[in-house]
């Protein structure tokens, strides 16, 4: 079934100038894009995508690093996007993320893993509404 899914480049991959290689494979892969925008999140908005993770030990160094330079927030959309998204983005840590993954391909530190995918469909519609409220999420 066709599904929407919220997929950002984060501030390592923009600076890397990565955007192009990361949007690329999404692209190639089938997804349809959406949405797509460059934008600095404020840290309101940062701390609201990453609530689940409010009382983590990380979450003030999560934040300070997804609101440190701008970030390329893109809807995606296609049959399981949820998912493929995710396998393609590799595990969280890119020390141990599988080669042919972004995270596997391009990164080294879990702090700085280039990518976010939505977890699962819930997810999605949260982040969606979150980042661009005019969509369909
Ligand atoms: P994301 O939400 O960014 O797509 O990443 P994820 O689902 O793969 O991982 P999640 O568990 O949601 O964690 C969110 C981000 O927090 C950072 N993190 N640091 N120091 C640590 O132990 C730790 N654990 C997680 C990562 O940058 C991760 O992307
Ligand atoms: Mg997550």
């Amino acid at each position: 079934m066709s599904e929407r899914t919220l997929v950002l480049v984060k501030p390592d991959g923009v600076r890397r100038g990565l955007v192009g290689e990361i949007i690329g494979r999404f692209e190639r892969k089938g997804f349809a894009l959406v949405a797509l925008e460059l934008r600095s999140l404020a840290r309101e908005t940062a701390e609201a995508h990453y609530d689940e993770h409010r009382s983590r030990p990380f979450f003030a160094e999560l934040v300070d690093f997804i609101t440190g330079g701008p970030l390329v927030a893109i809807v995606l959309e296609g049959p399981g996007a949820v998912l493929t998204v995710r396998s393609m983005m590799g595990t969280t840590n890119p020390a141990e993320a599988d080669s042919g993954t972004i995270r596997g391909d391009f990164g080294l530190e879990i702090a700085e893993n280039l990518v976010h995918g939505s977890d699962s469909l819930a997810s999605a519609k949260r982040e969606i509404a979150l980042f661009f409220p005019h969509i369909d999420p």
